[in-house]
């Protein structure tokens, strides 16, 4: 019989080898590291939506009657839906659980063990990290010192190997943008080129409309955000024609699950009210710009997301993070080389920023 390290020894060693992800932890586990009870607590580390979902979504979940039925593998209505939102065709159009889901399903499509995957970090961990479980090969391309892509050296570094890259626009931690000559350059190089717009509700520039022009660009998009569902796992990508009925063949069956179907649909029957949240949100994140600028050991970034990054100088951000955490109010630290020296704040309402600026200087 097999022993325990035996049965160890058989993992695929890249993934034995390979780094975890470091995900949110819940507001339950950050309020025991607190001093103050759970209703005192401030979750600002998720880029979440503070206002909640569409209250239509509340209804909608609490009525609905077929949870024991399977959900359409198709998509189909979500698909349409989503082709009304964006304006672009349901051929096009692929959902899944969460934009994280669509990572994953389009580094299985395409790179196969070995082949390479451009990351141009700080970025989101997601993108090494599906990479590595596809058994593709990371290739770092340092964003500069002003977060704003290397794109000469995007081009040193792509050989016969390399497919695939990835770019956040707005960037997360980062919140700066790509602009649209930069990845037309980088859809000149002939990669499947991903354009995550997770935030782009909050910054208003999207690329989608360019995906019919370009058999290798993909745009990805989430309800997470702007749509406060992130509990529910809802995302979507905007793809050539041609790429989605392999996407299609290769995801779950059932990626999109009964709950986060009803609440796509009632979320897309609520666009302006979700909007005036985002409004809020951004008018939001400008305040709190303002006011963290004002504290003269942090340089927070112009932001086009719904969070700010802010370089920590004279102290260390790491012990910024945890007494804030004491505080109930948590933040985002990275525990990487790059980012060691940075926190991230998402935009809360109003109500929060005096707090958030009172605690801070108090560190
Ligand atoms: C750039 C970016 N892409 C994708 C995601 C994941 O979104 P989802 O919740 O849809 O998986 C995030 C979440 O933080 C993100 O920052």
């Amino acid at each position: 019989m097999l022993n325990k390290k035996e049965v160890e020894n058989m993992i695929r060693s890249g993934l034995k080898a390979m780094g975890a992800y470091t995900p949110v932890d819940p507001a339950e586990v950050l309020t025991q590291r607190s001093e103050v009870s759970a209703r005192q607590t401030l979750k600002l580390d998720g880029n979440e939506n503070p206002y909640g979902c569409s209250p239509r979504v509340q209804k909608a979940l609490a009525k609905y009657r077929e949870y024991n039925r399977y959900p359409d593998p198709d998509q189909r209505e979500v698909r349409r839906a989503l082709a009304k939102y964006t304006g672009m065709k349901a051929g096009s159009i692929v959902a899944g659980a969460g934009s994280d889901d669509l990572i994953d399903i389009i580094l299985r499509l395409f790179i196969q063990p070995g082949e390479k995957v451009i990351n141009c970090p700080p970025t989101f961990g997601m993108y090494p990290f599906c990479t590595e479980i596809a058994g593709g090969k990371v290739v770092k391309v340092p964003r500069r010192k002003d977060f704003s892509l290397d794109i000469p050296a995007i081009k040193k570094v792509a050989d016969k190997k390399t497919k695939l890259i990835f770019i956040a626009s707005p960037n997360n931690p980062t919140g700066n943008q790509a602009d649209e000559a930069e990845i037309k350059e980088l859809l000149a190089m002939n990669l499947i080129t991903v354009v995550d717009e997770a935030y782009v509700e909050f910054s208003g520039k999207s690329l989608i409309k360019m995906v019919p022009r370009y058999a290798n660009l993909i745009v990805l998009r989430t309800f997470s955000k702007w749509a406060g569902i992130a509990g529910l796992r809802a995302g979507y990508g905007i793809c050539p024609t041609n790429i989605v009925p392999y996407l299609l063949k290769i995801k779950q069956p059932y990626n999109i699950n009964l709950a986060a179907h009803v609440a796509i649909l009632e979320s897309l029957k609520d666009v302006d009210y979700l909007q005036s949240t985002v409004k809020a949100m951004v008018k939001e994140r400008d305040r709190l710009y303002q006011a963290l600028s004002k504290i003269k050991w942090l340089k927070p970034y112009p932001s086009a997301a719904n969070f700010i990054l802010c370089a920590v100088r004279d102290r260390s951000a790491k012990t910024v993070y945890l007494g804030m955490q004491k505080k109930g109010i948590f933040i985002r630290y990275f525990e990487t080389p790059e980012l060691k020296d940075y926190i991230r704040i998402s935009v809360g309402k109003p109500e929060d920023t005096p707090r958030i600026i009172a605690a801070l200087k108090d560190m």
